[in-house]
């Protein structure tokens, strides 16, 4: 997909800017031309953002000043590599947010460090803000796999703000139209959709329903649904009987749970740059499958290898939150929950209504549930006997503990 240029002199530096064809990285574009003297290469990767075509959004760059703009679908990339070690995870951000925008910014990164050297560039750009965690995770990920680059960043590091973007494309008569802009920040892709700002900064108001865009409204009554999502390994591989890949699943899933308006998530969340801030999460594939997933897992996973991963998922999440997708506690995180995944094979079935995503069946071949231990109707096959003994020790520590305590009160 990528070309290499062969009219710049050797002496233009070059930059590559994470381009998303939207108002603030379009204006990038010029903006760091005139800043930097350098010539810019747009770079837009689709992680299932959606929306506007991978060729309209390379002829934007251009018209806007691009040396050249480079487009990446890096869709079953992103879902396969990205969206299913957090399933695995079971990656839920301070119990709730599934990840979105922390995930799909080291696949960013590894496109943008890969062009960069393709295309002899010494600097990368991106369009965060200096408050959020997203330039921490370009930042982080580019010193780990470019640390040859330096990094500039137009509205973070001179001044470009919003105000100033608008001034500067109408004076450049840029191809934006700069009244559609919406009043939230949106970041979207095939894991889900983010939104900040706007009145959503006054924690105590009711997201307005316009926030939404992957969801429709939970309380409008839509007839129920079950579905039976199949997996392998720990990983999705079925829906209702038919094999899919992991974009096919996730992407299904978006449309079935959407509709029902599962998966829609509103939050006041720790930045990494030490802010709070209230955040509209929408996930319906994602909080889908990790409901079923996590369910197949209570089904096929022994009570401590369970209760480890449990521990061990929260902090890979917080890692890959954190900016750290290239570090070795997350990758050897990752090579622990591979191998403990290793028998959560099965079939869980889902029933989607208003706005929940609720398991109601599970099944494996390799569950340890056993209905002879379990039952309390004929057949019981467990020992009850055995249990006295069991508690008796069990409770011993305390119970010593306990009566040393009372002998000491009483002394
Ligand atoms: N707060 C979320 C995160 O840090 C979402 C960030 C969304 N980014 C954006 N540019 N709107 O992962």
């Amino acid at each position: 997909m990528t070309q290499r240029s062969t009219a710049q002199s050797s002496t233009t530096q070059r930059v590559v800017l994470a381009y998303s064809g939207g108002l603030d990285t379009s204006v990038a574009i010029g903006w760091i031309g005139e800043q930097t003297g350098a010539e810019v290469i747009a770079l837009a990767v689709d992680v299932g953002q959606g929306g506007e075509d991978l060729e309209t959004i390379k002829a934007r760059a251009l018209a806007c000043g691009a040396a050249q703009a480079v487009v990446v679908d890096a869709r079953e990339e992103f879902a396969a590599g990205y969206c299913m070690p957090a399933l695995r995870a079971n990656a839920l951000y301070m119990d709730k947010y599934p990840l979105v925008s922390a995930l799909s910014r080291p696949v960013i990164v590894a496109h943008l460090a890969r062009v960069a050297r393709e295309h002899g560039a010494s600097v990368v750009s991106h369009g965060c803000t200096g408050k959020g965690n997203d330039q921490v995770r370009f930042e982080v990920g580019l010193a780990a796999l470019a640390p040859e680059v330096t990094v500039f960043a137009p509205v973070r590091d001179s001044g470009m703000t919003r105000d100033k973007a608008i001034e500067f494309a109408a004076a450049k008569g840029l191809p934006i139209d700069v009244t559609a802009k919406s009043p939230y920040s949106i970041d979207q892709n095939v894991w889900g959709r983010s939104a900040e700002t706007g009145h959503l900064e006054d924690i105590w108001e009711a997201p307005h329903e316009d926030v939404y865009g992957y969801t429709s409204n939970p309380g409008l009554g839509k007839q129920a649904e079950e579905i039976v999502i199949g997996f392998t390994d720990g990983l999705p591989d079925s829906l209702d009987g038919r094999s899919l890949s992991p974009l096919e699943i996730i992407s299904e899933l978006n449309a079935l749970a959407g509709a029902h308006g599962v998966g829609r998530i509103d939050m006041v969340e720790d930045r990494l740059v030490g802010i709070k801030s209230r955040e509209i999460y929408e996930a319906p594939g994602a909080m889908t499958l990790i409901a079923a997933h996590a369910e197949l897992e209570n089904t096929c996973l022994e009570r401590d290898l369970a209760r480890f991963k449990r521990m061990a998922g929260q902090r890979w999440t917080e890692l890959v939150y954190d900016g750290l997708w290239f570090s070795p506690l997350r990758e050897s995180l990752e090579a622990f929950m591979i191998a403990a995944s290793k028998n959560v094979t099965g079939e869980v079935r889902v029933r989607l209504e208003s706005g929940r995503a609720v398991v109601t069946g599970r099944r494996s071949a390799l569950a340890l549930y056993d209905y002879g231990l379990a039952t309390y109707d004929t057949g019981d096959m467990f020992d009850q006997q055995l249990s006295k003994g069991f508690v008796e020790l069990w409770g011993l520590p305390s119970k010593i503990a306990a009566q040393r305590d009372r002998k000491a009160a009483a002394s």
